[in-house]
């Protein structure tokens, strides 16, 4: 009876597969879709021609593929008018191009390389049933030409926060590849822990690539180990170990470039070798992010530290062919520098007018010695500071900034900026997520994502290479959680990189994507069904606020309270904008077949005030990055919350100095800016806020100035600078609001710090 059921339900699968359209991700440059099938038997071959081994290779990968999902093992031959044809063909013009034909016949790809012919071969196994079906499949007639939009198509993954053996590795492989990312960039070296043999330093993976185990802390929290405690966390790859991944990796067409970070994220080398830093100091690997009295920088001054990373370079080159190797390069704290007898030397001896350029003079080093070697350097966009390197390649992460900045320079870029390019940042929730390491980067924020900055022309443009997700793993310890990060963004990463912008669709990928989530379940991975928070949008013009509400839940429903309750799925359906005209609590779900699926209500509180509405003139732009609601955020009624990247303008460095018109004069007794301090983020409340009424818009007089009564150290605060004054006719109003700098102690201490605000509220 299980045989027979398992048979009918596989003829059904086939059957919908072959009524509906194929589920192909990243989406194909081009699908038309045929009537009929091809039927893979066990009749079926692969022809190649057999004494090519690039075919070979690629006929048992597929043949491996088909049994996996059929039980089937197709038989490969050398046969041309075998049913199933891998062909290099010169008509395919493009490098990584492939041209699948699927019809009642047989199959056929053709491709130029073998990378064309992976991803024809990728293509086709999504086109078979997600399910194990042990019986012959029915592949629907479809014709595919394709070929991807970059030539970057990368994915990170930092091995040293948490070890991951080959095994995951080799999975981690198999996922970028069935998404046709072509780009490993193997982050196998930092401050807690180093993963890589090298055979002229033992003591490097002897050492430090062990640490005092605090895995069941988080990571912030983690004490620093002691001298008498063992080391039990970790784990390193042997360089048999490395070359035979890279070489997986080359079969599916995946590039493995290592990352070597230097000068700073050393902490685990200088515990294996304390003479590289410039106390000398000996230290154990770190445990987690407790960085007090630790060393991680090498000493930029001592020429051994050269000589010791060459060595290294040297035996990373032999195990990885990949044309570019990482370098790293961020975050650099170079106080340590600054006290440095040998580094201080180092910077008279060679001209050098800070430590930036200290900075710049090393990693310069470094580059002539990978390009005497026939190697491209690639860096964190903080190797820009105190000059950039002449040939070096810069992956952006600090937003988009470097990457432009290089572009203009006409150095080669790889886009990663943390939003929306950290898959170690939440997806959802993040009520109900896994621990996260903070961020909001969801699904259809990877997906909207445009790798080719406004700020470049056409021929800057072509210095971006692509983009890539980056999984860091301070808060990822196991491989399900890597998993879940992962998918699904990679996916909507793989279809930004892949296919042409105006090609993309936000909801035909989401409906492709349920194709893939049975896969996924089929195949035991661990994946994120999506964001189920209600997006609660504003809409403030001409004196009004309406408020728009959306899910990324394919075919969801959202249910709304405007009176503060927890909405049900009997509360009102959402279905055009909602006009609010009072001060009010919103509260929103997402529902699914009438299930209520958000784990917690979205809420936003909405002020009602004289200026709702009104349009806002700033006189220096607020941060493209933070763009909120849009240009009349200080007006729309939505005040802000801890959560950055929402409600607020950003300000970088600069005063901002908004005008209103109210539009006709009306009497005014209080005007109030809301502002943010968040010392983390930089982002401190203005030292004082300035405010002023015209009746001409052209002469304005001072109502007050609110100075900050919030200490300068406080770590998160929200505070409104409020002027209270006797009721008076006003319709212009005009606020200044003067920056901070960052306070001794922190990071930026005496630099310009953030302003934040989210609202202007004139009652
Ligand atoms: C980085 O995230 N520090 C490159
Ligand atoms: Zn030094």
């Amino acid at each position: 009876m299980k045989f027979i059921a398992g048979f009918l339900f596989s003829v059904l699968t086939s059957y919908c597969l072959a009524q509906s359209n194929v589920s192909i991700i990243p989406k194909p440059l081009s699908l038309q879709m045929e009537t009929g099938f091809y039927v893979i038997n066990a009749k079926s071959t692969i022809g190649i021609d057999i004494n090519n081994k690039a075919l070979q290779q690629a006929a048992k990968f597929l043949s491996a593929a088909i049994q996996q999902v059929s039980g089937i093992g197709l038989k490969l031959t050398s046969n041309n008018s075998s049913a199933i044809q891998l062909v290099f063909s010169n008509t395919v013009k493009e490098v990584e191009g492939y041209e699948l034909g699927i019809h009642s016949t047989g199959i056929i790809i053709k491709a130029k390389t073998k990378a064309g012919l992976i991803y024809g071969i990728q293509s086709l196994l999504q086109t078979l049933p997600q399910i194990r079906t042990n019986a012959s499949i029915q592949v629907p007639c479809m014709q595919v030409i394709d070929y991807p939009r970059f030539k970057w198509r990368g994915m990170h993954l930092d091995v040293s926060r948490h070890f991951f053996g080959p095994e995951v590795i080799k999975e981690y492989i198999n996922l970028m590849a069935a998404y046709k990312m072509n780009v490993f960039h193997w982050h196998l070296v930092d401050d807690q822990g180093w993963r890589i043999e090298i055979k002229k330093y033992p003591a490097l993976t002897n050492i430090g690539a062990w640490r005092v185990d605090q895995t069941n802390k988080v990571w912030g929290d983690r004490p620093q180990a002691k001298p008498n405690e063992t080391p039990t966390y970790g784990g390193f790859y042997t360089q048999a170990q490395l070359k035979e991944i890279v070489a997986y990796a080359q079969s599916l067409n995946i590039t493995i470039v290592p990352e070597i970070e230097m000068p700073g994220h050393a902490a685990a080398a200088i515990a294996s070798y304390p003479e590289l830093s410039c106390t000398q100091k000996p230290q154990l690997p770190l445990t987690g992010g407790n960085y007090t009295n630790v060393s991680s920088n090498y000493c930029a001054g001592n020429d051994q530290v050269i000589s010791f990373l060459q060595d290294i370079l040297t035996e990373v080159m032999a195990i990885f062919p990949a044309e570019y190797l990482h370098i790293g390069g961020d975050e650099v704290d170079k106080a340590a520098w600054k006290i440095c007898a040998k580094c201080q030397a180092k910077m008279k001896q060679e001209g050098l007018k800070d430590e930036n350029e200290l900075q710049s003079y090393f990693i310069k080093k470094i580059e002539k010695f990978l390009v005497a070697h026939h190697k491209k350097m690639i860096g964190w966009d903080e190797i820009l500071e105190g000059g950039l390197a002449p040939e070096a390649s810069v992956m952006s992460w600090r937003g988009e900034a470097g990457g432009i900045e290089a572009a203009k320079m006409k150095h080669s870029v790889v886009m990663t900026p943390g939003s929306p390019c950290y898959f170690d940042n939440y997806q959802a929730g993040p009520e109900g997520e896994p621990l996260a390491i903070g961020g909001f980067n969801t699904l259809k924020k990877v997906y909207d994502y445009e790798p080719i900055p406004k700020e470049l022309n056409s021929q800057e443009a072509a210095f971006v290479l692509g983009a890539q997700g980056n999984l860091w793993t301070e808060f990822i310890s196991t491989t399900e959680q890597l998993e879940y990060m992962v998918l699904p963004r990679m996916l909507a990463l793989s279809e930004v990189l892949w296919t042409p912008s105006n090609n993309k669709n936000f909801t035909d990928f989401n409906n492709r994507l349920q194709y893939h989530f049975r896969g996924f379940e089929q195949k035991g991975l661990h994946y994120c069904a999506g964001n189920f928070s209600v997006a609660i949008n504003p809409i403030s013009s001409n004196g009004k606020l309406n408020v728009s509400l959306s899910s990324e839940i394919l075919n969801a429903q959202i249910h709304y309270t405007i009176d503060g309750s927890e909405p049900t799925n009997q509360s009102p359906l959402f279905s055009q904008p909602i006009a609010i005209s009072s001060s009010a609590q919103l509260r929103a779900v997402t529902t699914l077949n009438n299930q209520v699926m958000s784990k917690q209500s979205a809420k936003q509180d909405f002020v009602m005030h004289q200026a709702i509405g009104t349009a806002v003139n700033y006189t220096t732009p607020y941060s493209k990055y933070y763009p909120a609601d849009g240009s009349n955020t200080l007006t729309d009624g939505v005040r802000g919350t801890f959560t950055i990247g929402k409600n607020w303008h950003g300000f970088s460095e600069k005063i901002l100095i908004a005008t209103i018109d109210l539009g006709s004069a009306k009497l005014v007794k209080t005007i109030a800016l809301g502002c943010l301090q968040k010392y983390r983020d930089w982002i401190f409340l203005p030292q004082s806020v300035n405010f002023e009424a015209s009746t001409d818009g052209l002469n304005f007089t001072a109502i007050s100035t609110v100075k900050n009564p919030i200490d300068i150290n406080a770590k998160e605060i929200m505070h409104a600078f409020e002027a209270v004054f006797a009721p008076t006719n006003i319709r212009f109003i005009r606020v200044t609001a003067t920056n901070n700098l960052c306070p001794s102690g922190h990071p930026g201490a005496g630099k310009p710090a953030w302003i934040f605000a989210d609202e202007l509220i004139v009652k």
